[in-house]
This record gives structure tokens, sequence and C-alpha cells, in this order.
């Protein structure tokens, strides 16, 4: 699998890094509009690949991701401390417009992998403007805050992040939606494993977790000006998902309808394989989420339809 990544920034490096690290692709082009730091990325990048993988790792231009089956859209502008993933719209919708293009034009049969914020807005305008099946647009989404409420739950009940099952859906942002009621540990809800080892989630623990899902980005951004390692793994996961043809079942963006909101992007779980996202689905969800995530979404379209594409 031939992966373009447009962005040689740390979010667009750190998913190349973590594709050489896992296995992820056979090969990745970066390409930015500062062709000495794609250049210099690569050259970095690749040195990992006696420790990692055989990836072939260069920098490059546009017309080097002909052949590429991925491409990940990590360009743009990113947060600046303080700032809301919506505040960047503007700056990003500018850049996509061009960008996009350039991609359609040299490879059209890739899927496209938007990781800009505020990202599921991104996916949208990369819908209409690309003109692909929304199955071949898919966002990075909530990805990571999934992959931050498991680390959060794992880390209170004393287990793997990976044996606990809990998505976080809606918008990659400030309005997100954690699935308190049908997140599990092992087979066993949480309630009841938390009961079992003797870590109750309190009120107050839940509340923690909530604060520690939602504005983890804020707090990583005060710290050191931006966050790359969780959403390149992430991006990553999601390369390796399509590369393999897993079904795997990740917390994506992708433009559909739902709870009634039509064609909008946000995240619940989808199936991810070699031809993108196959289907969705909605978990159990308790009528609290169900109506904070109908206004989650309701607030990505209200958004959207401000933008001039
Ligand atoms: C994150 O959540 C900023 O969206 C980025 O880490």
């Amino acid at each position: 699998m031939k992966v373009g990544i447009i962005g040689a920034g740390m979010v667009g490096s750190a998913a190349a890094f973590a594709c050489v690290m896992r296995g992820a692709a056979s090969r990745i082009v970066l390409v930015d509009l500062d062709t000495a730091r794609a250049r210099a990325e690569a050259e970095d990048i690749a040195h990992a690949v006696p420790f990692g993988h055989t990836v072939q790792v260069d920098a490059g231009d546009y017309d080097d991701l002909k052949g590429a089956g991925i491409v990940i859209l990590a360009c743009g502008v990113s947060q600046q401390p303080g700032e809301t993933r919506l505040e960047l719209l503007g700056r990003n919708a500018q850049v996509f417009r061009s960008v996009v293009g350039e991609v359609m034009r040299v490879c059209p049969d890739a899927i496209l992998l938007i990781a800009s914020n505020p990202v599921d807005i991104m996916t949208q305008i990369t819908r209409d403007l690309s003109g692909l099946p929304a199955s071949r647009v898919i966002g990075s989404g909530t990805i990571l805050d999934t992959a931050r409420f498991r680390w959060l739950l794992g880390r209170h009940l004393g287990i793997a992040p990976r044996s606990v099952h809990g998505y976080v859906l809606g918008e990659h942002g400030d309005s997100e939606v954690l699935a308190w009621s049908s997140a599990r540990a092992g087979s066993a809800s949480i309630t009841s494993f938390s009961q079992q080892v003797g870590r109750p989630l309190t009120t107050e623990t839940r509340a923690e977790i909530d604060t520690g899902v939602r504005r983890a980005a804020y707090t990583i951004i005060e710290g050191k000006g931006a966050t790359w390692y969780g959403i390149g793994a992430g991006l990553a996961r999601i390369v390796a998902a399509i590369a393999s043809d897993e079904q795997a079942v990740l917390t994506v963006s992708c433009v559909s309808d739902i709870l009634g909101v039509k064609t909008v992007a946000c995240s619940i779980p989808r199936i991810v394989g070699a031809r993108g996202v196959s289907m969705e689905l909605l978990p159990d969800l308790s009528p609290d989420e169900t109506e904070a995530l109908t206004a989650s979404a309701q607030l990505l379209k209200d958004t959207v339809t401000q933008v001039e594409v």
C-alpha cells in the first residue's frame, strides 16, 4: 500500500513514523510546500526503518502520489493555545480548496483520510470538493478521543486499554459524547467490572475522565504547542485497517445521516476495510447520550452550512 501524506508538520510526520513502526504501508510519500522540511522529515523517519518495518519513505510533489491507495490530508494550520478546533475552519477550508483538487488530479482512486481540524467539517468539505463517495472520504474523527477514553478507563480499572471497549461519538471537539452506557471492560459492563475490582466509577471519577478526554488537546497544547503522537498512531491504525482489509470497527468521521440529522460528518463506530467505510453502527445509548449525539451532529451541520466550498 502506497500512502501519500500532504503536510509534513508534526501530525503528518508522526503518522508516517507510526506507519513505519507498525508496518502499515509499503511506501510513504510526504508532500509539503516546505520541501526542505518534507525531505528532512522523510530522511529522519527512514532512519527508523531498520528498527521497524521495511517501508520506503520519500519526500515528493503531487505527481509522486500517483498510485497511492490512501492519501492523508494533514495540511493547514493547527490550534493555538485556547483556540477551539472550530475556529480554525476558515483558514483550513482555504488550504483544502487547492489541495483536494491536486490530489484528485493525480490519484482519483485513493481513499482520502482527513486529519486537519476541525476534522469533521474538513471531512465534509473534502467530500464535496472531491465528489468521491462518502465511504472513501474518512476523517480521523474521534479515533483519538476513543483512545483517550479507553486509556483513562483502563488506568482507573487497572487493566490494559485494549481490554476496554468504549466509544467517543459525535464531533471531534467540545460537543463530543462519551458513550458510558455501552462501555465494557472484558465482557462486563464497566460499572459491574469496576465494582468487581473494587475501583468504583463514582460520579466524581466519571467527571474527571470526561474532562480528561474532552480537554486533553487543550492541556497538551498549553504544554507543548500541539498534539501529534496520539493522532499519528490513530492515523496509522486507520491506514492498517484499510491496507489489510481488516473490517475493523473504528470511530471515524464520514458523511452520513445521524439520528435524523441529514448529510453530516461526525463519528460513530464504522467498519473500515479496503473499500473505506462499508457500514456504520450505533451503540446502545441512554436517552441523554442520544440527545447529546443529536446535538453534536446538529452543531456540525449548522457550522458546515456557513462555509462556502
Ligand atoms: C487533538 O485532539 C488537536 O485535535 C487534536 O489532539
